[in-house]
Protein backbone atom coordinates (compact mmCIF):
# COMPACT_ATOMS: atom_id res chain seq x y z
CA UNK A 1 0.00 0.00 0.00
CA UNK A 2 1.53 3.56 -0.70
CA UNK A 3 2.63 4.91 1.99
CA UNK A 4 3.06 9.24 1.71
CA UNK A 5 5.81 9.10 4.46
CA UNK A 6 3.22 8.55 7.15
CA UNK A 7 5.44 5.72 9.04
CA UNK A 8 7.66 8.70 9.87
CA UNK A 9 4.98 10.46 11.84
CA UNK A 10 4.56 8.18 14.42
CA UNK A 11 4.83 9.43 18.01
CA UNK A 12 6.46 7.07 20.03
CA UNK A 13 5.93 6.51 23.40
CA UNK A 14 2.55 8.81 23.73
CA UNK A 15 1.09 7.27 25.80
CA UNK A 16 4.41 7.87 28.66
CA UNK A 17 4.03 12.04 28.16
CA UNK A 18 2.84 14.05 30.65
CA UNK A 19 -1.00 15.27 30.29
CA UNK A 20 0.62 18.55 29.25
CA UNK A 21 3.41 17.48 27.17
CA UNK A 22 -0.19 15.45 25.39
CA UNK A 23 -2.16 18.70 25.12
CA UNK A 24 0.80 20.13 23.52
CA UNK A 25 1.63 17.46 20.95
CA UNK A 26 -2.13 17.00 19.66
CA UNK A 27 -2.42 21.47 19.71
CA UNK A 28 0.78 21.37 17.30
CA UNK A 29 -1.55 18.93 14.56
CA UNK A 30 -4.09 21.89 14.22
CA UNK A 31 -3.19 24.95 11.83
CA UNK A 32 -4.13 27.59 15.32
CA UNK A 33 -2.90 25.42 18.00
CA UNK A 34 -3.25 28.19 20.68
CA UNK A 35 -6.83 28.21 20.06
CA UNK A 36 -7.18 24.09 19.93
CA UNK A 37 -5.09 24.45 23.18
CA UNK A 38 -7.53 27.13 25.06
CA UNK A 39 -10.31 24.73 23.86
CA UNK A 40 -9.48 22.10 25.20
CA UNK A 41 -8.32 23.41 28.23
CA UNK A 42 -11.57 25.63 28.50
CA UNK A 43 -13.85 22.09 28.55
CA UNK A 44 -11.47 20.90 31.65
CA UNK A 45 -12.84 20.49 34.81
CA UNK A 46 -11.40 23.94 36.80
CA UNK A 47 -11.25 21.71 40.08
CA UNK A 48 -7.83 19.51 39.54
CA UNK A 49 -9.29 16.84 41.79
CA UNK A 50 -12.62 16.10 39.87
CA UNK A 51 -10.74 16.41 36.50
CA UNK A 52 -8.02 13.62 37.53
CA UNK A 53 -10.69 11.51 37.98
CA UNK A 54 -12.15 12.33 34.59
CA UNK A 55 -8.34 11.74 33.13
CA UNK A 56 -8.40 7.81 35.08
CA UNK A 57 -11.45 7.07 33.20
CA UNK A 58 -9.54 6.23 30.24
CA UNK A 59 -5.64 6.58 28.76
CA UNK A 60 -4.33 9.78 26.39
CA UNK A 61 -7.14 11.81 28.28
CA UNK A 62 -6.99 15.51 27.42
CA UNK A 63 -9.91 17.29 28.17
CA UNK A 64 -13.93 16.62 28.62
CA UNK A 65 -16.23 15.85 26.10
CA UNK A 66 -19.97 17.42 27.12
CA UNK A 67 -22.85 16.07 26.62
CA UNK A 68 -26.07 17.70 28.03
CA UNK A 69 -27.66 16.26 31.01
CA UNK A 70 -31.44 16.40 31.07
CA UNK A 71 -34.54 15.72 33.21
CA UNK A 72 -38.00 13.87 31.93
CA UNK A 73 -39.88 14.45 34.92
CA UNK A 74 -43.92 12.54 35.64
CA UNK A 75 -43.19 8.91 34.99
CA UNK A 76 -45.42 7.46 37.07
CA UNK A 77 -43.51 3.64 36.75
CA UNK A 78 -45.58 0.32 38.67
CA UNK A 79 -47.26 3.46 40.67
CA UNK A 80 -44.47 5.31 41.81
CA UNK A 81 -43.51 8.50 40.76
CA UNK A 82 -40.23 8.93 39.32
CA UNK A 83 -38.14 11.80 37.28
CA UNK A 84 -35.58 9.96 34.52
CA UNK A 85 -31.96 12.07 34.22
CA UNK A 86 -31.54 11.69 29.64
CA UNK A 87 -27.78 12.56 28.87
CA UNK A 88 -27.84 13.01 25.38
CA UNK A 89 -27.23 15.46 22.17
CA UNK A 90 -30.28 15.22 20.17
CA UNK A 91 -32.63 17.74 20.78
CA UNK A 92 -36.18 16.34 20.76
CA UNK A 93 -35.59 13.69 22.94
CA UNK A 94 -35.81 15.07 26.54
CA UNK A 95 -38.89 17.00 25.64
CA UNK A 96 -40.49 13.83 23.77
CA UNK A 97 -39.90 11.82 26.90
CA UNK A 98 -41.50 14.47 29.25
CA UNK A 99 -44.45 14.56 26.75
CA UNK A 100 -45.13 10.77 26.92
CA UNK A 101 -44.74 10.68 30.47
CA UNK A 102 -47.28 12.84 30.96
CA UNK A 103 -49.54 11.84 28.56
CA UNK A 104 -49.32 8.34 30.30
CA UNK A 105 -49.81 9.83 33.84
CA UNK A 106 -53.20 10.37 33.94
CA UNK A 107 -54.18 7.04 32.06
CA UNK A 108 -52.22 4.68 34.95
CA UNK A 109 -48.89 5.36 34.03
CA UNK A 110 -46.58 2.78 33.40
CA UNK A 111 -46.02 -0.96 34.44
CA UNK A 112 -42.57 -2.78 33.88
CA UNK A 113 -41.67 -5.77 35.09
CA UNK A 114 -37.57 -7.76 34.99
CA UNK A 115 -38.63 -11.26 33.32
CA UNK A 116 -35.15 -12.84 34.23
CA UNK A 117 -31.23 -11.78 34.38
CA UNK A 118 -29.33 -14.31 33.22
CA UNK A 119 -25.70 -13.43 31.23
CA UNK A 120 -23.40 -15.55 29.24
CA UNK A 121 -19.82 -15.86 28.48
CA UNK A 122 -17.95 -18.75 26.59
CA UNK A 123 -14.23 -20.35 26.95
CA UNK A 124 -14.30 -21.34 23.18
CA UNK A 125 -11.97 -23.45 22.18
CA UNK A 126 -10.68 -26.44 19.30
CA UNK A 127 -10.42 -30.21 20.61
CA UNK A 128 -9.60 -32.28 17.49
CA UNK A 129 -10.41 -36.06 19.23
CA UNK A 130 -12.71 -38.33 20.44
CA UNK A 131 -15.70 -36.26 21.39
CA UNK A 132 -17.74 -39.05 24.01
CA UNK A 133 -14.11 -38.96 25.01
CA UNK A 134 -14.37 -35.18 25.97
CA UNK A 135 -17.96 -35.35 26.82
CA UNK A 136 -17.00 -37.70 29.76
CA UNK A 137 -14.07 -35.86 30.91
CA UNK A 138 -16.54 -32.42 31.15
CA UNK A 139 -18.94 -34.62 33.14
CA UNK A 140 -16.00 -35.79 35.57
CA UNK A 141 -14.41 -32.67 35.77
CA UNK A 142 -17.58 -30.29 35.75
CA UNK A 143 -17.43 -29.43 40.19
CA UNK A 144 -13.43 -29.54 39.74
CA UNK A 145 -13.42 -26.65 37.00
CA UNK A 146 -16.29 -24.79 39.31
CA UNK A 147 -14.13 -25.15 42.30
CA UNK A 148 -11.31 -23.66 40.53
CA UNK A 149 -13.44 -20.67 39.96
CA UNK A 150 -14.55 -20.56 43.62
CA UNK A 151 -12.16 -17.76 44.88
CA UNK A 152 -13.21 -15.36 42.05
CA UNK A 153 -17.42 -16.07 42.50
CA UNK A 154 -16.66 -15.78 46.77
CA UNK A 155 -18.03 -12.18 46.84
CA UNK A 156 -20.78 -12.46 44.69
CA UNK A 157 -21.93 -15.82 46.28
CA UNK A 158 -22.25 -14.04 49.45
CA UNK A 159 -24.64 -11.39 47.32
CA UNK A 160 -26.15 -14.00 45.90
CA UNK A 161 -25.42 -14.51 42.86
CA UNK A 162 -22.30 -16.52 41.09
CA UNK A 163 -22.13 -18.94 38.26
CA UNK A 164 -25.67 -20.45 37.65
CA UNK A 165 -24.65 -23.14 34.65
CA UNK A 166 -22.37 -25.00 33.40
CA UNK A 167 -22.23 -26.71 29.84
CA UNK A 168 -20.25 -27.99 26.93
CA UNK A 169 -21.09 -27.19 23.82
CA UNK A 170 -20.27 -29.15 20.40
CA UNK A 171 -20.03 -26.30 17.53
CA UNK A 172 -18.20 -28.79 15.81
CA UNK A 173 -21.11 -28.78 12.86
CA UNK A 174 -19.81 -24.65 12.56
CA UNK A 175 -16.26 -25.01 12.37
CA UNK A 176 -14.37 -28.39 13.01
CA UNK A 177 -13.22 -28.94 16.21
CA UNK A 178 -15.23 -26.02 18.01
CA UNK A 179 -16.32 -26.79 21.52
CA UNK A 180 -17.77 -23.99 23.82
CA UNK A 181 -17.58 -23.81 27.93
CA UNK A 182 -20.90 -22.28 27.84
CA UNK A 183 -21.15 -20.31 31.53
CA UNK A 184 -24.10 -18.64 32.55
CA UNK A 185 -24.10 -15.96 35.23
CA UNK A 186 -26.19 -14.50 37.96
CA UNK A 187 -23.97 -11.26 38.74
CA UNK A 188 -27.17 -9.36 41.10
CA UNK A 189 -26.75 -5.28 40.92
CA UNK A 190 -23.86 -5.35 38.93
CA UNK A 191 -23.29 -5.53 35.18
CA UNK A 192 -20.84 -8.01 35.87
CA UNK A 193 -17.88 -7.82 32.44
CA UNK A 194 -15.02 -8.20 34.61
CA UNK A 195 -16.46 -10.86 36.92
CA UNK A 196 -17.59 -12.82 33.98
CA UNK A 197 -14.64 -12.80 32.50
CA UNK A 198 -12.11 -13.08 35.10
CA UNK A 199 -14.26 -16.57 35.45
CA UNK A 200 -14.30 -17.51 32.38
CA UNK A 201 -10.59 -17.30 31.83
CA UNK A 202 -9.78 -19.16 35.21
CA UNK A 203 -11.87 -21.77 33.84
CA UNK A 204 -10.01 -22.02 30.38
CA UNK A 205 -6.60 -22.07 32.61
CA UNK A 206 -8.06 -24.54 34.27
CA UNK A 207 -9.87 -26.71 31.37
CA UNK A 208 -6.44 -26.72 29.64
CA UNK A 209 -4.74 -28.40 33.13
CA UNK A 210 -7.29 -30.90 33.47
CA UNK A 211 -7.09 -32.00 30.19
CA UNK A 212 -3.48 -32.25 30.09
CA UNK A 213 -3.27 -34.66 32.97
CA UNK A 214 -6.14 -36.48 31.87
CA UNK A 215 -4.72 -39.87 31.14
CA UNK A 216 -7.52 -41.07 28.77
CA UNK A 217 -6.46 -38.89 26.05
CA UNK A 218 -4.06 -38.85 23.41
CA UNK A 219 -1.13 -36.24 22.59
CA UNK A 220 -2.91 -34.43 20.28
CA UNK A 221 -6.42 -34.45 22.19
CA UNK A 222 -4.55 -32.87 25.15
CA UNK A 223 -3.93 -30.11 22.73
CA UNK A 224 -6.83 -28.16 23.19
CA UNK A 225 -6.54 -24.51 21.80
CA UNK A 226 -8.31 -22.21 23.83
CA UNK A 227 -9.22 -19.36 21.05
CA UNK A 228 -10.63 -17.17 23.63
CA UNK A 229 -12.64 -16.44 26.84
CA UNK A 230 -15.03 -13.78 27.23
CA UNK A 231 -18.25 -12.09 28.10
CA UNK A 232 -21.20 -12.52 25.26
CA UNK A 233 -23.20 -9.06 25.29
CA UNK A 234 -26.16 -11.18 23.61
CA UNK A 235 -28.73 -11.52 26.47
CA UNK A 236 -31.78 -12.90 25.63
CA UNK A 237 -32.18 -14.28 28.73
CA UNK A 238 -31.31 -10.59 30.95
CA UNK A 239 -35.02 -8.89 30.01
CA UNK A 240 -37.51 -7.01 30.96
CA UNK A 241 -40.74 -5.30 29.39
CA UNK A 242 -42.35 -2.56 29.73
CA UNK A 243 -46.03 -1.63 28.92
CA UNK A 244 -48.93 1.08 29.21
CA UNK A 245 -52.68 0.78 28.15
CA UNK A 246 -55.87 2.65 28.22
CA UNK A 247 -59.55 2.21 26.77
CA UNK A 248 -58.92 3.40 23.26
CA UNK A 249 -61.46 6.34 23.73
CA UNK A 250 -59.27 7.95 26.08
CA UNK A 251 -56.54 8.26 23.73
CA UNK A 252 -57.29 12.11 22.70
CA UNK A 253 -59.86 14.42 23.28
CA UNK A 254 -62.36 13.28 20.83
CA UNK A 255 -63.51 9.63 20.99
CA UNK A 256 -63.53 9.34 16.66
CA UNK A 257 -60.25 11.02 17.02
CA UNK A 258 -58.82 8.37 19.53
CA UNK A 259 -60.25 5.65 17.33
CA UNK A 260 -58.32 6.76 14.32
CA UNK A 261 -55.33 7.59 16.25
CA UNK A 262 -55.26 3.76 17.93
CA UNK A 263 -55.65 2.14 14.80
CA UNK A 264 -53.32 4.09 12.79
CA UNK A 265 -50.35 3.56 16.14
CA UNK A 266 -51.09 -0.53 15.76
CA UNK A 267 -50.66 -0.57 11.88
CA UNK A 268 -47.46 1.44 12.32
CA UNK A 269 -46.08 -1.15 14.95
CA UNK A 270 -47.38 -3.71 12.42
CA UNK A 271 -45.34 -2.35 9.65
CA UNK A 272 -41.87 -2.44 12.04
CA UNK A 273 -42.51 -5.57 12.98
CA UNK A 274 -42.59 -7.03 8.99
CA UNK A 275 -40.12 -4.96 7.73
CA UNK A 276 -36.43 -3.90 8.00
CA UNK A 277 -36.06 -0.50 7.19
CA UNK A 278 -39.05 0.66 9.24
CA UNK A 279 -37.99 -1.60 12.21
CA UNK A 280 -34.17 -0.32 12.29
CA UNK A 281 -35.28 3.10 12.27
CA UNK A 282 -38.58 2.38 15.27
CA UNK A 283 -35.89 0.81 17.22
CA UNK A 284 -33.46 3.81 16.72
CA UNK A 285 -36.28 5.82 18.27
CA UNK A 286 -36.36 3.41 21.51
CA UNK A 287 -32.97 3.31 21.92
CA UNK A 288 -32.86 7.15 21.76
CA UNK A 289 -34.84 6.76 25.24
CA UNK A 290 -32.57 3.79 26.48
CA UNK A 291 -29.38 5.15 25.52
CA UNK A 292 -30.03 8.61 27.33
CA UNK A 293 -31.03 6.66 30.70
CA UNK A 294 -28.07 4.25 30.25
CA UNK A 295 -25.42 6.67 29.51
CA UNK A 296 -26.65 8.91 32.44
CA UNK A 297 -26.26 6.12 35.21
CA UNK A 298 -23.19 4.95 33.97
CA UNK A 299 -23.46 1.97 31.79
CA UNK A 300 -22.22 0.63 29.30
CA UNK A 301 -24.56 1.83 25.84
CA UNK A 302 -21.74 -0.48 23.09
CA UNK A 303 -23.46 -3.39 25.02
CA UNK A 304 -26.48 -2.59 25.49
CA UNK A 305 -26.88 -1.67 22.31
CA UNK A 306 -25.29 -4.39 20.54
CA UNK A 307 -27.24 -7.18 22.61
CA UNK A 308 -30.57 -5.00 21.95
CA UNK A 309 -29.87 -4.90 17.89
CA UNK A 310 -29.37 -9.00 18.13
CA UNK A 311 -32.54 -9.54 19.77
CA UNK A 312 -34.15 -7.37 17.63
CA UNK A 313 -33.22 -10.17 14.65
CA UNK A 314 -33.61 -13.33 16.75
CA UNK A 315 -36.32 -14.48 14.51
CA UNK A 316 -33.68 -14.28 11.54
CA UNK A 317 -34.94 -11.11 10.21
CA UNK A 318 -34.76 -7.59 12.05
CA UNK A 319 -38.13 -6.59 13.90
CA UNK A 320 -40.42 -3.67 16.04
CA UNK A 321 -38.91 -4.34 19.60
CA UNK A 322 -42.36 -2.89 20.78
CA UNK A 323 -45.66 -4.45 19.98
CA UNK A 324 -49.03 -2.46 20.01
CA UNK A 325 -52.64 -3.99 19.73
CA UNK A 326 -56.22 -2.73 20.48
CA UNK A 327 -58.14 -5.92 22.59
CA UNK A 328 -62.07 -5.18 23.55
CA UNK A 329 -61.49 -1.47 23.46
CA UNK A 330 -58.65 -1.23 25.37
CA UNK A 331 -55.28 -0.10 23.61
CA UNK A 332 -51.82 -1.61 24.33
CA UNK A 333 -48.56 -0.59 23.99
CA UNK A 334 -45.61 -2.36 25.32
CA UNK A 335 -41.70 -3.47 24.60
CA UNK A 336 -39.54 -6.45 25.72
CA UNK A 337 -35.76 -5.63 25.37
CA UNK A 338 -32.42 -7.37 26.93
CA UNK A 339 -30.75 -5.66 29.08
CA UNK A 340 -27.54 -6.12 30.83
CA UNK A 341 -26.59 -3.00 33.50
CA UNK A 342 -25.59 -2.32 36.33
CA UNK A 343 -26.20 -0.34 39.90
CA UNK A 344 -23.24 -0.86 41.64
CA UNK A 345 -19.47 -0.79 40.28
CA UNK A 346 -18.18 0.63 37.49
CA UNK A 347 -18.60 4.60 36.93
CA UNK A 348 -21.38 4.31 39.63
CA UNK A 349 -18.72 5.12 41.81
CA UNK A 350 -16.64 7.24 39.80
CA UNK A 351 -18.25 9.81 38.23
CA UNK A 352 -20.26 11.92 40.70
CA UNK A 353 -22.72 12.82 37.82
CA UNK A 354 -23.69 9.10 37.36
CA UNK A 355 -23.76 8.92 41.27
CA UNK A 356 -26.18 12.19 41.18
CA UNK A 357 -28.22 10.19 38.85
CA UNK A 358 -28.62 7.53 40.86
CA UNK A 359 -29.69 9.46 43.36
CA UNK A 360 -32.29 11.26 41.72
CA UNK A 361 -33.98 8.09 40.47
CA UNK A 362 -33.71 6.90 44.09
CA UNK A 363 -30.82 4.34 44.17
CA UNK A 364 -32.58 1.72 42.01
CA UNK A 365 -31.05 -2.02 42.00
CA UNK A 366 -29.70 -3.38 38.84
CA UNK A 367 -33.43 -4.24 38.43
CA UNK A 368 -35.36 -1.07 39.27
CA UNK A 369 -32.77 0.24 36.61
CA UNK A 370 -33.70 -2.17 33.91
CA UNK A 371 -37.59 -1.18 34.51
CA UNK A 372 -36.71 2.66 34.19
CA UNK A 373 -34.73 2.02 31.17
CA UNK A 374 -37.08 -0.08 29.63
CA UNK A 375 -39.84 2.62 30.27
CA UNK A 376 -37.61 5.41 28.73
CA UNK A 377 -37.53 3.30 25.35
CA UNK A 378 -41.13 2.81 25.39
CA UNK A 379 -41.86 6.50 26.37
CA UNK A 380 -39.65 7.43 23.27
CA UNK A 381 -41.13 5.42 20.86
CA UNK A 382 -44.55 6.14 21.84
CA UNK A 383 -43.38 10.26 21.08
CA UNK A 384 -41.93 9.41 17.68
CA UNK A 385 -44.80 6.87 16.28
CA UNK A 386 -47.66 9.39 17.99
CA UNK A 387 -45.92 12.12 15.66
CA UNK A 388 -45.34 10.44 13.03
CA UNK A 389 -48.84 8.98 12.68
CA UNK A 390 -50.61 12.75 13.38
CA UNK A 391 -48.48 15.91 12.50
CA UNK A 392 -45.40 14.28 11.41
CA UNK A 393 -41.37 13.88 13.17
CA UNK A 394 -40.59 17.34 11.52
CA UNK A 395 -42.73 19.62 13.25
CA UNK A 396 -41.19 18.93 16.45
CA UNK A 397 -38.12 18.10 15.52
CA UNK A 398 -37.83 21.54 14.12
CA UNK A 399 -38.93 23.95 16.47
CA UNK A 400 -36.29 22.05 19.10
CA UNK A 401 -33.63 22.49 16.25
CA UNK A 402 -34.61 26.14 16.07
CA UNK A 403 -32.46 26.84 19.56
CA UNK A 404 -29.83 24.45 17.84
CA UNK A 405 -29.64 26.73 14.43
CA UNK A 406 -30.27 30.06 16.47
CA UNK A 407 -26.61 29.15 18.69
CA UNK A 408 -24.97 28.20 16.12
CA UNK A 409 -25.62 31.81 13.75
CA UNK A 410 -24.48 33.20 17.67
CA UNK A 411 -28.09 34.64 18.04
CA UNK A 412 -28.73 37.02 21.52
CA UNK A 413 -30.88 36.31 24.22
CA UNK A 414 -33.71 39.07 22.44
CA UNK A 415 -33.23 37.78 18.56
CA UNK A 416 -33.95 33.76 20.38
CA UNK A 417 -37.01 35.13 21.81
CA UNK A 418 -38.20 36.69 18.39
CA UNK A 419 -37.52 33.72 16.46
CA UNK A 420 -39.15 31.30 18.94
CA UNK A 421 -42.45 33.85 18.32
CA UNK A 422 -41.99 34.01 14.88
CA UNK A 423 -41.43 30.53 14.11
CA UNK A 424 -44.53 29.54 16.07
CA UNK A 425 -46.47 30.22 13.23
CA UNK A 426 -43.82 29.57 10.11
CA UNK A 427 -41.93 26.73 9.06
CA UNK A 428 -38.48 25.92 10.45
CA UNK A 429 -35.41 25.67 7.97
CA UNK A 430 -31.99 26.71 8.30
CA UNK A 431 -32.53 29.77 5.83
CA UNK A 432 -35.76 30.84 6.98
CA UNK A 433 -33.79 31.11 10.47
CA UNK A 434 -30.64 32.89 8.49
CA UNK A 435 -33.33 35.29 6.80
CA UNK A 436 -35.28 36.21 9.88
CA UNK A 437 -31.59 36.75 11.73
CA UNK A 438 -30.50 39.25 9.14
CA UNK A 439 -34.05 41.00 8.88
CA UNK A 440 -33.47 41.30 12.81
CA UNK A 441 -29.96 42.63 12.61
CA UNK A 442 -30.37 45.32 9.51
C1 LIG B 1 -35.27 10.07 15.52
O1 LIG B 1 -34.16 10.20 16.35
C2 LIG B 1 -36.06 8.86 15.89
C3 LIG B 1 -37.28 8.56 15.00
O2 LIG B 1 -36.86 8.46 13.64
C4 LIG B 1 -37.85 7.26 15.49
C5 LIG B 1 -38.97 6.72 14.62
O3 LIG B 1 -39.00 7.00 13.41
O4 LIG B 1 -39.81 5.99 15.18
C6 LIG B 1 -38.27 9.67 15.07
Amino acid sequence: MKNDGATEKLVAGFSKKSKAEKIAWISEQFSQPEQAKALLDTYAHPDSLRQSAHDDFIENAVSNFYLPLGVAPNFIINGKMLTIPMAIEESSVVAAASNAAKFWADKGGFTAQVLDTEKAGHVHFIYEGDTAKLHAFFAAHKSRLLQATEPITKNMRARGGGITRLELIDKSDLISGYFQLDVRFDTQDSMGANFINSCLEQLATSFKEFVAQHTSFSEKEKDVEVVMSILSNYVPNCLVTAAVSCSVDKLLPSPEESKLFAEKFVQAVRIAEVESFRAVTHNKGIMNGVDAVIIASGNDFRAVAAGVHAYAAESGKYRSLSKAEIKEGVFHFSLTLPLAIGTVGGLTKLHPMVRWCHELMGMPDAKSLMEIIAVAGLAQNFAAVKSLVTTGIQQGHMKMHLLNILNQQGATKQEKAAAITHFKTQQVSYHAVTDLLQKLRS
